[in-house]
């Protein structure tokens, strides 16, 4: 294979060239230049994929393979055998149900969920794209994290459509977590937790700065994602099992099969930082995120299911958020921070489909081709 010298594609850029345009005394004071032995070589050697880091690294990031953390490839390929566009469900009996069927609470119930996930996705979006994604120094991270990105817009998409077919107000519906405490409560709190990192440049340098980006990145992953999200599909599910609202719940089977990624490739990433970084998590900091998790979702379910609904209410939204909490805490390899929490929603798990979630980290899920409807076992 040829090796790629710099005079290759720009002259201007050649050694020989700078050492020239700085002045005949240095050129004449130099020793003869061997061009098979010059340091150009050095500088285009192939990389070491063990000089790769989750933060920090110092291996040319321009350079996808080899790879250090193969798994994080394996985690694109499966994320592009999720593909769906909203355009795709019919939203057409969702309509009816919305204008005739559902009752006062079922409408209080779909439509804060609905404006609760609007804004959460945008978060989201905006966190991975701009503030996570630039501290990554290993390109297949960044690559499964660019995914991502997309699919948090198109997430976004999906809710836009269900708001515009459903003739529900854009401007008061999305407007609605500045309005409501409840929504408000999880919003500011997810932004104060990520405060720290949402911003661009922002130098990892030192153990404080670790810390802080780790404990973000898990808040993010394993509360954020893991917990809020998983669980905040399930009042419209709850729907969905009655038949009500089954379009805009097929929507969010396919937005939680994403998730369900999401989550676990940040937890993954945590993990690994940890490691690299030999960093340890204060279980002080820890128990005061898992409580301050668990209060803003309890003030959530509270206010959505203030009347509860035919099979779902209150105190089972938050009992099956600890319950989930305590799933998230052991992938991290934490201890569980709601010891005892009891799965009182074994069918969210079936929507979620865990033999196929398990199939992800396998890289074998040929139930997520393109297009069509999901078929549920
Ligand atoms: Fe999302
Ligand atoms: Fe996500």
């Amino acid at each position: 294979m040829t090796t790629l010298k710099f005079d290759d594609w720009d002259t201007s850029a050649s050694p020989e060239n700078n050492a020239a345009s700085v002045g005949s005394t240095a050129q004449s004071a130099s020793p003869p230049v061997d061009k098979k032995t010059t340091d150009v070589d050095a500088v285009v050697a192939a990389i070491d994929p063990e000089q790769k880091r989750v933060v920090n690294g110092q291996a040319d990031i321009n350079q996808l393979a080899p790879f250090k953390y193969p798994w994080a490839w394996s985690f694109f390929l499966n994320a592009n055998r999720n593909h769906w566009t909203p355009l795709e469900i019919s939203m057409a009996q969702d309509v009816h149900d919305y204008q005739h069927k559902l009752t006062p609470a079922e409408c209080h119930v779909f439509e804060n969920v609905l404006a609760y996930l609007t804004t959460s996705d945008i978060l989201a979006m905006r966190n991975i794209g701009l503030a996570v994604m630039e501290k990554m120094s290993a390109p297949e991270l960044q690559i499964y994290q660019a995914r991502q990105v997309y699919e948090e817009a198109l997430h976004t998409w999906t809710y836009q459509h269900c708001i515009e077919t459903l003739g529900i107000d854009q401007r008061e519906i999305y407007n609605r977590y500045r309005v409501v405490p409840a929504i408000h409560g999880k919003i500011a709190l997810a932004n104060r937790r990520l405060h720290g990192v949402l911003q661009s440049g922002k130098p990892l340098t030192d153990r404080d700065a670790l810390h802080e980006f780790a404990m973000a990145y898990l808040f993010f992953a394993a509360v954020f994602e893991g917990s809020w999200f998983y669980n905040g599909f399930s009042p419209i599910f709850a729907l969905q099992r009655r038949g009500l609202m089954k379009g805009a719940a097929e929507q969010l089977q396919y937005i939680m099969r994403d998730e369900v990624l999401h989550c676990a490739f940040g937890i993954r990433v945590v993990r690994q930082l940890l490691e690299e970084e030999n960093l340890t998590f204060d279980p002080h900091a820890l128990r005061e995120m898992w409580d301050e998790a668990e209060a803003a979702e309890m003030a959530y379910a509270g206010y959505i299911l203030r009347d509860p609904i035919l099979g779902y209410n209150k105190q089972l939204h938050a009992e099956q958020f600890r319950f989930i909490a305590n799933r998230r805490a052991r992938q991290v390899g934490l201890t569980e921070p709601f010891p005892g929490a009891e799965n009182v929603l074994p069918w969210l798990d079936e929507q979620a489909n865990l033999r196929k979630e398990k199939n992800f980290f396998e890289t074998r899920v040929t139930e997520y081709q393109t297009g069509g409807s999901l078929v549920w076992e």
